[in-house]
């Protein structure tokens, strides 16, 4: 059997600065990983040196068939002090980006993935409204300096995950627990996905726009629908609202929750494979999220990450195969579905549990930086390529 996918469709992977570039030190992410007592397991340290690989890996992700390339700006090297721009680091953008398009590859690129310049942190961070502004001017500085070589843009990566973790697990900086300033994280990250969003839809370029939002699959026992309605609602619900009416919505998913009966998270279910992130191997949670978010937003759907990390590259192939299947039901049921990014084009820096986890299509030695690339980025590539999933 065989399925084409529609003209047009968007096929690429994604990185972000933090997890790739290396010297990345001047965010909270950089601070966190070497505080002492931090959960971190390791720093990311050099990265992929993809700072300055960026060319050679965006040849190689064009020679395996892919049309889009996803990557963010690192906000501490655009402005490294408040209100101290960079020329240096948008030049490095501007070159990315013009590099991307030389390959023939759409340059998508994200505004914020996970990672705060120290001075914004250390002057409130996200539980400040200040953040709003600052980020809004970060982005009006940003996209007047690259806008007319972007193809389209995120305004923030996983709004929810930044909050989540950061302020109520603790596994991300700032690392609290703390309800209260959850709920002010959200508030903040919302409005200042907004603000973004104008401020980069006000600049040169004419692209689309979006928000990427963390889904899943939700789970939760025979009568406690109601707890796992508030709580998809909480996590998911919100973050899509406040992304109503963008010209896209950004879906991320990897896995299933399991909530207990009273809303907590539960962990896997027996019998279920479980990966090395921790959390079950669930395909299907790309079309239940798919479907939750065109829900929401009725806005067209991108699917700006999906993928797994595992040692084992042919279950790396099962699982995108069970994955596009998902995104199949979706567009023979009509739903608006654009394109495809695989998280991620190289093995890279997963944030509090380090290199451990490979999520790449690309092996990277740590100690050379020698790029091997693994079945699966052939596979994904012809697949790009053919626009066809065999
Ligand atoms: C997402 C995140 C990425 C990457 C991926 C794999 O939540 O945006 O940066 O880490 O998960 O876990």
């Amino acid at each position: 059997m065989s399925f084409t996918f529609p003209n047009g469709f968007v096929w690429g992977t994604a990185t972000a600065a933090h997890q790739v570039e290396g010297g990345t030190w001047n965010n909270d992410w950089w601070e966190f990983e070497h505080a002492p007592g931090s959960p971190a397991v390791e720093p990311a340290g050099d990265a992929c040196d993809h700072f300055w690989r960026y060319p050679s890996d965006i040849a190689m992700l064009a020679d395996f068939g892919f049309g889009a390339y996803r990557f963010s700006l690192e906000w501490s090297r655009i402005e490294p002090d408040e209100g101290e721009f960079s020329r240096s680091a948008l030049d490095h953008y501007r070159r990315m980006c013009a590099t991307t398009r030389e390959a023939g590859l759409i340059p998508v690129v994200t505004f914020h993935h996970f990672t705060t310049p120290r001075w914004a942190v250390t002057n409130g961070g996200w539980t400040d409204p200040a953040i709003v502004d600052r980020f809004a001017r970060f982005c009006e500085v940003a996209v007047a300096a690259l806008g007319d070589d972007i193809g389209m843009a995120c305004t923030i990566n996983e709004p929810n995950i930044v909050s989540l973790m950061g302020h109520m697990v603790g596994v991300f900086p700032p690392g609290h627990s703390d309800l209260g300033e959850y709920a002010a994280a959200n508030e903040n990250l919302k409005a200042a996905h907004r603000k973004g969003y104008d401020a980069i839809k006000s600049g040169p370029g004419d692209f689309p726009v979006g928000s990427c939002v963390a889904m899943g699959d939700w789970w939760a026992p025979d009568g406690a629908e109601g707890v796992l309605a508030q709580t998809r609602e909480m996590h998911e619900g919100q973050h899509l609202a406040a992304a109503a009416g963008d010209d896209f919505i950004g879906v991320q998913a990897y896995s299933r929750t399991r909530l207990s009966a009273e809303g907590l998270p539960e962990g896997p279910e027996p019998g279920i494979e479980v990966l090395d992130m921790g959390y079950e191997y669930w395909p299907n949670a790309l079309e239940v999220s798919i479907r939750y978010a065109a829900d929401v937003t009725a806005s067209p759907v991108y699917v700006t990450e999906n993928g797994i990390g595992t040692t084992d590259d042919a279950q790396r192939i099962r699982y995108v195969t069970d994955a596009l299947g998902g995104v199949r039901r979706c567009l023979d049921d009509g739903l608006d579905v654009r394109g495809y990014f695989y998280w991620s084009l190289l093995d890279n820096f997963e944030w509090v549990l380090g290199y451990r986890p490979r999520f790449g299509l690309v092996g990277v030695d740590r100690v050379t930086q020698v790029r091997t690339p693994k079945p699966s980025a052939a596979w994904l590539g012809e697949i790009a390529r053919t626009n066809t999933l065999e």
